[in-house]
């Protein structure tokens, strides 16, 4: 949720750390801040608002030339947004800095004692009792800071990723993980931290992957990795197989237009290699056997927000191809259900970061009901995947705009791929009928392609709509998931109201909603594959007209029958229908994006989000 850098190396670390920032900014933007060490002097500055309030700071009052330095950009749990609960925090001499991401649960209790032995806490965040901490076992640690934090964080509980520097060891710096992301950059006489890797990723591709409730020690020369009792630990080092450039806008005015619009690649990349010259799928990274895969009777997906919406698409999918009952469900409500859960479920959980807390949580209470679990994830190495039996990747490459997109369809290829796999190896669909969808969904990215070269006119309509009050999102069977997701999108971006309903529901009760010159965007199922259901929502359409509402159909091509009822008609190319919405999801992005832009909004950093939600 924080965006966190350290480095310490021979070039200037500011300058390091604040375009390591500027990288992670995504990942939270109501505070930033930066300490460096020179001389035996810790410096810090650090600003309430976007990371471009403290480069402003930083001009005005500058830091003296430092090689080993950190900084962070926070997304606010416990204080308000402001500059003095902006990291770093600091113990009472000003000898320690130290940044966080995550929650330190028993806070509460830790600030009480510290407050009884006589510091003195200045801030309302959790975070500032590890400065105090680490000031108190600096000395007894033999003024090892790595030690020191090993000693503090034995007693934290909760999620942490921590970042320290001390005045008096100016050319180390350390880091602490649980539950947090925390990634290790290792340059050539320099090294680096970073929640992710676009932290460093200008400086160096070569990354370790830090484990639960690690310690690292960073200097010059060196990484040394050990557990929190201060054991080596297994790390595993790896090539990052993107580059600088994939992070930076590349010419577009927003990081959400370029995700948009590198969305045909993004889904190419998903399938590639992935299809065999017959047809046959091969997921190499599956891990659990056929005779593994052969026993699942139930299949639970959980998720949060769009990958959630990708989880609503993998359960007809999954029933369709394999006849294994699948549910579905919010990662965040699941394990305090008590779900039922056996050896023979298989979980699923579907994450773009793979650092989603409620569904990290879930898939560990899984775990601990001996479920196996599978990972569709988009960053490699990260969290979930780590802790799951397999994992599908789905090559989307980095995605920094809050609001998904490029992942959104990744993971809806992925869990095709999924469910067509399941039903090779159990074989409940004949192989040519498998072999005949593969094929299909290998020319899906030439077709996004095509969507993505008929949307100007989407951008046209969505400067009408900016000042309409909410905006209903109609659709049956799997345009229902897809209208949940134009709604989520218009909200998240153009902070609207606006509610995604299955079109049977709509004389429930939605229907009273409906009022003149409502916009109701109504995703029509294909005419050939399932004309009942067609029919159905072409009168659907008819019903919410015939109350005034602006209709924003978004039908395939050839469909005549919906253009008498659509005041406005998005044409997408006709597909099999479980394939649909990875064309019909496209119009929708961009209606969101351009009513935000419209509006003026900050498209890719939208206000009160965060790219990942670490804490629950
Ligand atoms: O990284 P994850 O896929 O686990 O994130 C899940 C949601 O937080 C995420 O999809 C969120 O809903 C997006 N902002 C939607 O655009």
């Amino acid at each position: 949720m924080c965006g966190i850098v350290g480095y310490v190396g021979d070039r200037q670390a500011l300058d390091v750390v604040v375009e390591g920032l500027r990288r992670l900014e995504y990942r939270g933007y109501d505070s930033a801040g930066v300490a460096t060490v020179t001389a035996g002097v810790l410096h810090t500055r650090k600003r309430a608002g976007k990371l471009g309030n403290l480069e402003k700071m930083l001009a005005e009052s500058p830091l003296p030339a430092s090689t080993v330095g950190m900084g962070h950009t926070r997304w606010a749990t416990h204080g308000a947004p402001t500059d003095r609960n902006a990291h770093p925090h600091l113990d009472d001499d000003g000898r320690v800095a130290v940044i966080h991401n995550g929650i330190i649960e028993n806070f509460a209790t830790l600030r009480h004692e510290l407050e009884q032995r006589g510091h003195d806490l200045r801030s309302d965040t959790d975070t500032e009792v590890v400065a105090h901490l680490l000031s108190e076992e600096f000395e007894p640690a033999g003024r090892d800071l790595a030690e020191a934090l090993r000693r503090v964080c034995r007693r934290l509980e909760g999620a942490f990723t921590l970042v320290a520097v001390h005045a008096e060891v100016p050319d180390v710096v350390v880091g602490a993980r649980r539950n947090s992301p925390l990634v290790v950059g290792v340059g050539a006489g320099e090294n680096f931290l970073g929640s992710d890797v676009a932290a460093f990723i200008a400086h160096t591709r070569e990354a370790i992957e830090l484990g639960q409730d690690q310690v690292v020690e960073l200097r010059r020369d060196g990484v040394t990795v050990t557990t929190f009792d201060g054991e080596p630990a297994e790390v595993r080092p790896y090539h990052v197989d993107w580059d600088a450039s994939a992070a930076e806008k590349g010419g577009y005015d927003h990081f959400m237009l370029k995700e948009i619009a590198e969305q045909p690649r993004a889904v190419a990349d998903t399938l590639r290699g992935r299809i065999g010259p017959d047809g046959r799928l091969h997921l190499d990274e599956m891990r659990l056997s056929d005779d593994e895969l052969r026993e699942i009777d139930k299949i639970v997906i959980v998720a949060c927000g769009t990958a959630y919406h990708a989880g609503l698409l993998a359960k007809y999918a999954i029933e369709h191809w394999t006849r294994i009952p699948c549910e579905v469900e919010t990662a965040s409500e699941f394990r305090y259900r008590d779900p039922i859960l056996t050896r023979s479920t298989l979980v699923v959980a579907i994450s773009q970061s793979g650092e989603t807390m409620d569904t990290l949580m879930a898939l560990r209470h899984a775990k601990e009901q001996r479920s196996r679990v599978l990972a569709i994830c988009n960053v490699n190495g990260s969290t979930i995947p780590r802790e799951s039996d397999a994992v599908v990747y789905t090559h989307a490459g980095p995605e920094v705009a809050v609001a998904s997109t490029k992942a959104f369809l990744t993971q809806v290829v992925a869990v095709q791929l999924v469910a067509l796999y399941l039903a090779q190896v159990r074989g409940t669909k004949w192989g040519d009928e498998i072999a005949a969808h593969v094929r299909e969904l290998a020319t899906m990215p030439e077709k996004v392609d095509q969507v993505l070269d008929t949307v100007e006119p989407v951008r046209a309509l969505a400067r009408t709509l900016v000042d309409a009050r909410t905006v209903l999102f109609l659709g049956r069977h799997v345009g229902y998931p897809v209208a949940l997701e134009g709604a989520l999108k218009l909200k998240e971006l153009a902070y609207m109201h606006a509610e995604g309903f299955p079109a049977g529901e709509l004389k429930h009760g939605p229907i009273a909603l409906i009022e003149d010159g409502l916009p109701v965007v109504v995703i029509v199922p294909s005419p050939a594959a399932r004309s009942v259901l067609h029919d159905k929502i072409v009168s659907n359409i008819q019903e919410v007209r015939a109350r005034g509402a602006r209709t924003i159909v978004i039908a395939e091509e050839g469909d005549a029958a919906v253009e008498p009822y659509a005041d406005h008609l998005v044409r997408i190319p006709r597909v099999p229908v479980l394939l649909q919405p990875l064309l019909a999801t496209v119009p929708l992005q961009v209606l969101a994006c351009e009513m935000a832009t419209a509006k003026g909004y900050d498209v890719d950093q939208p206000r009160n989000l965060a790219k990942s939600v670490t804490v629950e």
